[in-house]
């Protein structure tokens, strides 16, 4: 079984109509209930192939609810892709008092760290011997401002954490660390094309990321291919950030 976070939208939704049609059961989450609905529906209607994918809306920074999406899981879970999350500044002007400040940090910490955190431990049980779980830093975790960097390069250490904890059990945790990526609900129709042209021109290949471009590392790092690849933290953003 494939559970995917944050799969209603964007990228996680790619990775789940990638895992159904390669014939996985996937089990997408997220918190408002019509994205879900429609790629369920949709993952119906096609019905290309044995997989199917089923949907539970939950928000995955909260106890209670993902303690039932833990109730809900009954099979072994061969991958785990936590890509909830998204920055909460987006849109929405600079905090004005100190308490606000407190709130947006609270904000940002929850969509990703504790979401992945409260996930991986609720799931962590019931995660098959083999299994490789994929969490979602940022290229923004090396020089974005506010709060969201520091949530993401926290998400990158925690992953780096739950490789060498869960490694003894053969289990691998990687964390992908995208660039600019098209075609999601992360920009809340915030981006401007100056914006999306300044980013395009920041790649060395002169293109933006698309959602199937991390689909295709995903369903690498899902894959035995990538068996001795863990605790690592792979960008994947055209070459705008190099780690050399
Ligand atoms: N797009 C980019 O350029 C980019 C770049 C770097 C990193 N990323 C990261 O990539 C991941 C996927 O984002 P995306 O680009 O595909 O954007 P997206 O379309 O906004 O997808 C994020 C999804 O996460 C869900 N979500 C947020 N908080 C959640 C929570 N607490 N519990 C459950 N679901 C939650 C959202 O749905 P609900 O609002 O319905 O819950 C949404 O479906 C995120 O972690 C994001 O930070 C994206």
């Amino acid at each position: 079984m494939l559970i995917v976070t944050g799969g209603g939208t964007g990228i996680g939704r790619a990775v789940a109509l990638a895992g159904q049609a390669a014939g996985k059961r996937v089990l997408v989450t997220g918190r408002r209930s019509e994205p879900l609905a429609a790629l369920s529906d949709l993952s119906e209607q096609t019905g290309r192939s044995s997989g199917r994918i089923e949907h539970l809306v939950c928000d995955n920074a909260d106890v209670d609810d993902v303690g039932r999406l833990a109730d809900r899981v009954t099979e072994p879970v061969h991958g785990l892709v936590l890509a909830a999350g998204g920055n909460p500044a987006t849109g929405r002007p600079d905090p004005a008092s100190l308490r606000q400040v407190a709130e947006l940090y609270q904000a940002t910490l929850d969509s990703n760290l504790r979401s992945t955190v409260l996930t991986l431990a609720a799931l962590s049980g019931q995660l098959a011997d083999d299994a490789s779980v994929v969490c979602f830093s940022s290229i923004g975790a090396e020089y974005s401002s506010g709060f969201y960097g520091p949530a993401k390069a926290a998400v990158a250490a925690y992953a780096a954490g739950q490789a060498a904890e869960l490694g003894p059990r053969g289990i691998r945790v990687n964390c992908i660390a995208p660039g600019y990526i098209t075609d999601t609900e992360f920009f809340a129709d915030q981006m401007r094309s100056e914006r999306a042209e300044q980013l395009r021109q920041q790649t060395a290949l002169g293109r933006v990321g698309h959602p199937d471009d991390v689909v295709a590392l995903v369903d690498f790092l899902l894959s035995p291919a990538s068996r001795h690849i863990t605790g690592q933290n792979l960008h994947l953003n055209g070459g705008a950030f190099t780690t050399r």
